[in-house]
């Protein structure tokens, strides 16, 4: 297995508590938690079976693991909210004293600043904590060990770009493009194919780490069958960052070739892909699939947070593709060009969807699953 594989990567989320630090900017993934606390709080109610089944009872330890955490604070929000559900559940049914111990386990790429997670962990937890580095598309802990696993907007991240979109003689060859949006059919399915592999892959590794029965949550950035990636915010954040590239290569500030090889390595699936691909997978049953209604769709764009998120997700995938002397100056230009473009302060152009995926691990892996490690 290459290092990359195994989740090693030059590039991560921007670390520490800074102006620019994903700390400081992921509302736009906090806001998805809040609102899907409620449906958090009815599906653990409705499906963790505290009486029969052999998935969580009798329990000394509840073992939760969060994938793709990043540095938080909102991985500790979500793994609250999964704790407090798990409590109210054994409360409504008079099973207080049997309430478990439980442990945390936070997971990421090896590059991930899980020194500033520690330094940032809740005070008054009431769980241990521990961390788990590596690629979310393999296995990271042993088998049937897992009572929840949770991962929020994580999943768009390919593990890596389709090779089909910057080879020149693929007809996905992605021409003057950094993504799919606007772009031929073909690069969007070759997107597509990727995202379904490691959908698989994560899928068949959670499969194996859960109990028998054990519950999972996915909040997946996703994207309607319906609307146009190039008429939202989303596609104009893509389109403007790729113009920028575009115009430093012309002025010679970078190599053409560089720009040409760059791609962004996300994918944004609709509702329907997402469950063809769980039930194609076949590990899981899917106990409810529900579009979040996040606030963000309500709210009017602030393109000045939406440029510092930006900074804070993408700058570390730009020093590893084009070095580190061209971040501030590539950002700076996409913000002055950013501001000016009508769309990305429209409200009727947010069109991403947050989808809320409850998932239940079979009772029985089929084979080959059951045997493997
Ligand atoms: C946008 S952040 C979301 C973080 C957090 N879940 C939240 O809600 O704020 C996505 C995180 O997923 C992580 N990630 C992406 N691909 C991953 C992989 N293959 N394995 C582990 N973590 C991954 C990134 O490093 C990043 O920290």
């Amino acid at each position: 297995m290459n290092k990359e594989e195994l989740g090693y990567r030059k590039y991560r989320m921007e670390g520490g508590d800074g102006p620019c630090s994903y700390r400081q900017n992921s509302n736009y993934q906090k806001l998805s938690l809040d609102s899907a606390k409620e449906l958090m709080n009815e599906l653990i109610d409705q499906n963790l079976d505290l009486r029969n089944s052999y998935n969580v009872c009798p329990l000394d330890t509840f073992r939760i693991a969060d994938f793709g955490c990043s540095v938080g604070p909102n991985t500790f929000i979500a793994i609250e909210n999964i704790i407090e559900a798990v409590r109210n559940k054994h409360k409504s049914m008079n099973l207080e004293s049997k309430i478990p111990e439980f442990q945390v386990f936070f997971n990421d790429h090896v590059d991930n600043d899980f020194n500033c997670l520690f330094k940032n962990l809740p005070s008054n937890r009431q769980y241990s904590a521990a961390g788990v580095p590596g690629s979310f598309h393999r296995r990271l802990f042993p088998r049937s060990t897992l009572h929840f696993a949770h991962c929020s907007t994580s999943l768009q991240w390919l593990s890596k770009v389709p090779e089909e979109v910057t080879d020149k003689n693929s007809p996905a060859w992605n021409e003057g493009r950094i993504h799919y949006g606007g772009a031929a059919k073909e690069v969007k399915e070759a997107y597509f194919i990727q995202y379904g592999k490691d959908l698989d892959s994560f899928l068949s590794a959670r499969a194996q780490e859960l109990v028998p029965g054990g519950l999972m949550a996915l909040i997946i950035m996703g994207f309607p069958e319906e609307a146009q990636l190039s008429e939202s915010i989303l596609g104009e954040t893509f389109k403007t960052l790729g113009s920028c590239l575009q115009d430093m290569a012309t002025e010679g500030i970078i190599e053409e070739e560089t720009v040409d090889s760059f791609n962004l390595p996300f994918y944004y699936p609709s509702a329907s892909e997402l469950e063809t691909l769980v039930e194609a997978n076949g590990l899981f049953e899917m106990e409810r699939t529900e579009e979040l209604v996040t606030p963000i769709k309500r709210q009017k764009p602030d393109v000045r947070a939406a440029a510092l998120h930006l900074r804070a997700v993408l700058g570390g995938l730009i020093k590893e593709h084009f070095g580190e002397g061209i971040v501030d100056g590539l950002l700076k230009r996409h913000f002055e060009k950013f501001v000016q473009n009508p769309i990305v302060s429209d409200q009727n152009y947010i069109k991403e969807a947050h989808y809320f995926l409850f998932l239940k691990r079979k009772m029985d892996l089929p084979t080959p699953w059951a045997g493997q490690s």
